[in-house]
This record gives structure tokens, sequence and C-alpha cells, in this order.
């Protein structure tokens, strides 16, 4: 058991506490304004990041899938967190009615599941975080940031140092 990490901006999850364990870490180097899409299909990992990245801004309260709400805040914490799911939604014109524009690229940090299908719709500078299943081991997943813009890449690289020492240290 245990998070490891693979190479710059790339790690592997063996439990999902390990990928909350990534979300803590994560939460450290966040910023208002931030946007993050997690991409991965169904039930990879993305809602359990997100409650990593939750605690880690030192909001307690649980979070789950806000699949029918599509949004849920989390503003217990550092900064607000805005969580929102878009699997259910059909047409880019309804991302109007989900509240995303009110917020998104300057209001706390937007986490995205289902978001890659209207990324055209949404903003050019994003960190892409893409959870992947491993063949052969049902509780492993790969994760891999892939910055879009330059706020991103810097982002990456923060995470990045911040997960190389903390899994440094107690090695
Ligand atoms: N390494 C792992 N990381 C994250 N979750 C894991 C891992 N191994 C097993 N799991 C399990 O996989 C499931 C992930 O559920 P989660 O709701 O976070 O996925 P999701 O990507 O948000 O799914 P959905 O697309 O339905 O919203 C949980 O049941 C969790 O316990
Ligand atoms: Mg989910």
């Amino acid at each position: 058991m245990g998070l490891r990490r693979e190479g710059l901006g790339a790690y592997r999850s063996q439990c999902q506490q390990d990928t909350e364990r990534l979300g803590e870490l994560m939460a450290d180097e966040l910023a208002e304004g931030d946007v993050l899409i997690l991409t991965g299909g169904l039930g990879v990992g993305k809602t359990h990041l997100t409650k990593g990245v939750a605690r880690g801004l030192g909001d307690e309260h649980p979070v789950t899938s806000p699949t029918f709400a599509l949004m849920a805040v989390h503003d217990g914490g550092r900064i607000p967190l805005f969580h929102f799911d878009l699997y259910r939604l059909e047409h880019a014109y309804e991302l109007e009615d989900t509240g995303i524009y009110d917020v998104l690229g300057y209001e706390g940090v937007c986490m995205l599941e289902w978001g890659e299908q209207f990324q055209d719709e949404l903003t050019d500078e994003y960190l892409s975080v893409v959870i992947s299943r491993v063949a052969d081991a049902p509780d492993e997943r790969t994760i891999v940031l892939e910055p879009h813009g330059e706020r991103a890449q810097e982002l990456a690289a923060q995470i990045d140092r911040a997960v190389k020492a903390e899994l440094e240290q107690e090695a």
C-alpha cells in the first residue's frame, strides 16, 4: 500500500486512501481561480480525489458526488471548492444553468468531473488530472497531471515538488 511517484506529474495509487492523500497534497498548492478537470471513466476515483482536496483545504464536510445537483460548494476551508459533476449534462447550453460561468477561473478552486466533453465552452487554462485503471489490479490507478496553460504548468510543477518531498520524507 502507498502512494508512489512514477515520474514528473505521474503517480500510482493503490487504494482509495492513496488517491485521497494525493488530493490532500494537491490542496496545499491550489490558489483562487485554479481549474482542475478530472478525466477518467465511471468509478475511477474522481470524487475521492475531490474529497482529498476538500479535506486538504480544511473543509471537514463529506464530499459526495453532486450528480443530481451538478454543483456542490465546500466553503469551510482555506479557499472555496466548487465541485461540478457534468455527467448528466447533454448540451453545452445547459452549462449556464449550473452556475459554472459565475465562478470558473476566478472564484475559488473548481474541480470538474466529466468536464472534458465541454472543454471548448469552458476554459483554455486548466490542469487535467487523468485517472486510469490498471489491468489486473482492481484498486490501482495511475494519476497523471496534464497542464494546459501557464498557471497550470506552474501548478503541476508545484504539486509534483510537494508530492516528491512528502514521499521522500517517509522513505
Ligand atoms: N486507488 C483508488 N483510488 C480511488 N478509488 C478507488 C481506488 N481503488 C478502489 N477505489 C474505489 O473506486 C470507487 C471510486 O469512486 P468515485 O466515486 O471516487 O469515482 P468517480 O470517478 O467519481 O465515479 P463517477 O464517474 O461515477 O462519478 C470507490 O468505490 C473507491 O472505493
Ligand atoms: Mg464522481
